[in-house]
This record gives C-alpha cells, structure tokens and sequence, in this order.
C-alpha cells in the first residue's frame, strides 16, 4: 500500500491566483471533504476560504471566525469554516466533530492545533508570504484529494 502523500508547490502572484485556486477545488469539492490551512497570521488563510465560499455560492460576507472557532454557511455544499488557533493549548473541541464528519466541506485554519481529531487524509494548503502580494503555497493529500492536486498542477504549469 502506499502511503506516501502527493506534494505539490505552487506560486500564487496576487489574489488572483488566489481565486484560482480556489475555484479550481470547488469543481472538485465533495460532501465531507476536508481542508486544513496553515500559514502565518495575514498570509491568506481567511482570504483564500473568502473565494471558496464565493464559488460554491455562498453570498453572506464570510469574516474571520477567530472568536467563535466555527461559522456555517450554507451554499451549493454547506461550507465550515473553523479557525481553530484558540484551541492551541487545548487541542480539541468534541463540538466541532459533528462539523468535521459532517455533509458539508470543512475549512480549517490553523488545523494542526486540532490533528488529534481529523482523519489522516485531509487537504492542506500551507501559506507563506514572498511578497506583498505574492505566495508560495506547498499543497499535499492524498487518496481521494490526489486528483484535486493534480488539477491544480496542471492549471498552474502556464
Ligand atoms: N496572493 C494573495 N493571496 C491571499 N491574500 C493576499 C494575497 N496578496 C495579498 N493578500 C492580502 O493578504 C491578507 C491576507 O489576510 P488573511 O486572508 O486574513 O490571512 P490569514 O487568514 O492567513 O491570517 C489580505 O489582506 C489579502 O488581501
Ligand atoms: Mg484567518
């Protein structure tokens, strides 16, 4: 069995490229898919789950959930939207559970702080800032998510 994940590095040159992909992973976004951000604070995380949200659909302003760990939203598939940085120290919140292997896509940001509750296979994007506008994103899965990676791959091999 292999059990190796798929890696993929990309530049994204401005929010644009951002959009993209975004876009690109709601065509193939499914029930109960998962994907967890990382990055530093203004790296895009929030931005980035904006475009999402907007793709599948979902018309309300979608804002940082900081303060409230989890926000819903319901568009073509339900979309949550977890920043889980509060929960550094405590590494769990059994309430979001029902949220994460749930019928809707999960975003996670800062997802590590919470890996003791995700399945091994999830999505992740990590975010790192090149420049004003420009970001460099390592993005890797596997199993059901490789195909999604190799989407992105190939739309980005301009
Ligand atoms: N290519 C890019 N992708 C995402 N955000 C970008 C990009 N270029 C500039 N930005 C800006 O960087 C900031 C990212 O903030 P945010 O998405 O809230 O970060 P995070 O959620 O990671 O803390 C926003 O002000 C956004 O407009
Ligand atoms: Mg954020």
């Amino acid at each position: 069995m292999r059990v190796d994940k798929l890696e993929i590095k990309i530049e994204l040159r401005n929010v644009d490229d951002t959009k993209k992909l975004a876009v690109i992973i709601t065509e193939y976004v499914f029930k109960g898919m998962i994907i967890g951000l990382t990055g530093d604070l203004g790296a895009g995380k929030t931005t980035f789950t904006k475009y999402l949200a907007k793709s599948l659909g979902i018309d309300d302003n979608l804002n940082s959930p900081t303060f409230n760990i989890l926000k819903v939203y319901q568009g073509r598939i339900d979309l949550y939207h977890m920043d889980v940085y509060r929960l550094e120290d405590i590494g769990f919140d059994y309430e979001l559970d029902d949220y994460i292997y749930g019928d809707g896509v999960s975003v996670i940001e800062w997802y590590p702080y919470i890996k003791s509750m995700l399945p091994n296979n999830i999505l992740t994007i990590d975010f790192k800032v090149t420049g004003e506008n420009s970001r460099e994103v390592i993005i890797s899965g596997k199993s059901e998510y490789e195909k999604i990676i190799k989407a992105i791959s190939d739309r980005y091999s301009n």
